[in-house]
């Protein structure tokens, strides 16, 4: 069960980040708990920045492994603690090597491979290029490559695709699963009872989905939409827990926020709460490792990921 952050808690964690020198980050999709002990929220893109260029000697990483992994990759002198070590992105292993090398051979030295930064290690350094939801676009359009491998999801591959028809994008079958169940008629029902709504959807979404919806971005790129948006009632399609900030965001704004009938809930994400994360920096448990053949390669194509986003 998740507890809202009780005042010893925080105070405890507030000490424990003092003597190791801690700084908290937190992905949208992870417990209010976790968030409301955390010093910085956000997306993928901008932790993995942060992770890059902050100045401390431990990150605890409240989110899935891959996030924890890019920031051990970025910042290889830091120690980092994942809250909840079991925490897994399902996506981050839905592709084959085999998937890659065939790629390769069939389009040689006009190929990029293109990998979410939603995967494995391994898998970034079969790749040329990391991306995230929020400068997919941007970077594929950028690379000198005419083919793009775009793994491991098919959804952010198929968006991205449609976003850059001057590159011939290939798609691989990778999923995110709590986006997938995010159900079409869910969000026209929603859009009948609210016909001046505005529908923001993450492109992990089905291409319907993201079809249906006026606007398409990141956790981040959603949340400024609706805080900064002139109308009054949005419908939400992607993870619950970007409910908190942007109610935070909106506070006294006169909007409404709705979100599909059936709850999306990432339940990796969800299993990583504040009373974990006061647990690892106590114990020092769940200390990331990414010590092997494919830790070079992994950090080539995330350090190109930053490169390349840059204005
Ligand atoms: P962003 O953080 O890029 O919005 O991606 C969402 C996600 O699914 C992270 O696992
Ligand atoms: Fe993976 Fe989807 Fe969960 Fe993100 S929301 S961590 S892509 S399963």
């Amino acid at each position: 069960m998740d507890t809202k952050t009780t005042g010893t808690m925080a105070a405890r964690i507030a000490a424990l980040k003092k003597e190791q020198d801690a700084v908290i980050l937190a992905h949208y999709y992870v417990k209010d708990s976790a968030q409301e002990v955390a010093d910085y929220i956000g997306d993928s893109f901008y932790l993995s920045k942060l992770a890059a260029g902050l100045d401390c000697k431990t990150l605890v990483f409240a989110g899935v492994r891959f996030m924890a992994e890019s920031a051990k990759l970025l910042s290889p002198e830091k120690r980092v603690l994942m809250p909840e070590p079991k925490a897994d992105c399902p996506m981050a292993h839905m592709v084959v090597k085999e998937t890659v090398d065939n790629a390769r051979t069939e389009y040689g030295d006009d190929l990029a491979v293109a990998c979410y930064v939603n995967s494995t290690t391994e898998m970034k350094a079969w790749s040329d290029v990391c991306v995230t939801s929020s400068n997919a676009v941007k970077i594929v359009r950028r690379l000198p490559q005419h083919h793009v491998l775009f793994i491991p999801d098919m959804n952010l591959g198929r968006y991205v695709a449609d976003q850059v028809p001057e590159k011939h994008v290939i798609l691989n079958d990778g999923f995110c699963p709590t986006h997938e169940a995010i159900e079409l008629a869910e969000i026209e029902k929603l859009k009948a009872a609210h016909p001046d709504a505005v529908v923001c959807a993450h492109p992990e979404c089905t291409p319907w989905v993201v079809e249906a919806a006026d606007y398409v971005g990141s956790t981040s790129g959603i949340i400024k939409r609706v805080a900064e948006g002139e109308e009054k009632s949005y419908i939400i399609a992607t993870v619950i827990g970007v409910r908190r900030t942007i109610e935070q965001k909106i506070a006294g704004q006169g909007k409404e926020i709705f979100f599909p009938e059936t709850t999306p809930i990432c339940p990796n994400m969800a299993m990583v709460t504040g009373e974990k994360i006061l647990s690892c920096l106590e114990t020092g448990s769940g200390e990331i490792e990414v010590d092997d053949a494919a830790t070079e390669g992994a950090r080539r194509a995330l350090r190109r990921m930053l490169e390349l986003a840059k204005d």
